[in-house]
């Protein structure tokens, strides 16, 4: 029997003046598309903007339904809309915020599957920002701490 240890690294910056500028700018830009969030049934809003190789950004809120299963959270919203905008461009940075709570919302499960997909088809890692309505702003460099040992391709 041989035991593997998985290890997840990040950065936390205690506010977005401290982070690269081109992190603070699609901060930004996440804070920005919390309007565009449609989330009667939950109250909460989520914001999230992609930044491509191209240096386009392309951001969208999480998109809510009356029939629950079908809501459609603000990453998935904002990577599809980068993909539909400027096909075969690799996304490399998405930043992600919330309206409410202290500390930063880690994309759902469905999420990170859909961020590792990305990663998958353009080779290169998409870096994280993460941060609530304020307060400490999480930095992943890839969606791989946070979906360790995913699913792709290769396994089809
Ligand atoms: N939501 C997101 O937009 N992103 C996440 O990573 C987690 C959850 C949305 C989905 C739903 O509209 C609301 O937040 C409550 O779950």
């Amino acid at each position: 029997m041989q035991e593997h240890r998985l290890e997840a690294t990040y950065q936390i910056y205690q506010n977005a003046s401290a982070l690269p500028a081109q992190y603070s700018k699609l901060l930004a830009r996440a804070k920005t598309s919390l309007s565009h969030s449609y989330a009667p049934y939950s109250d909460f809003q989520v914001g999230a903007a992609v930044r491509l190789t191209n240096e386009a950004i392309v951001a969208g809120g999480n998109q809510e339904n009356a029939s629950y299963p079908l809501c459609l959270c603000a990453e998935r919203v904002a990577l599809a809309a980068a993909a539909s905008q400027h096909p075969g461009v690799a996304p490399v940075a998405l930043a992600v915020t919330t309206r409410k709570g202290e500390n930063p919302a880690t994309p759902c499960g469905a999420c990170r599957q859909v961020i590792a997909e990305y990663e998958f088809r353009f080779k290169q890692p998409i870096a994280l920002i993460l941060q609530a309505s304020d307060g400490p702003i999480y930095v992943f460099d890839s969606i791989e701490p946070l979906l360790p040992m995913a699913f792709d391709g290769t396994f089809l």
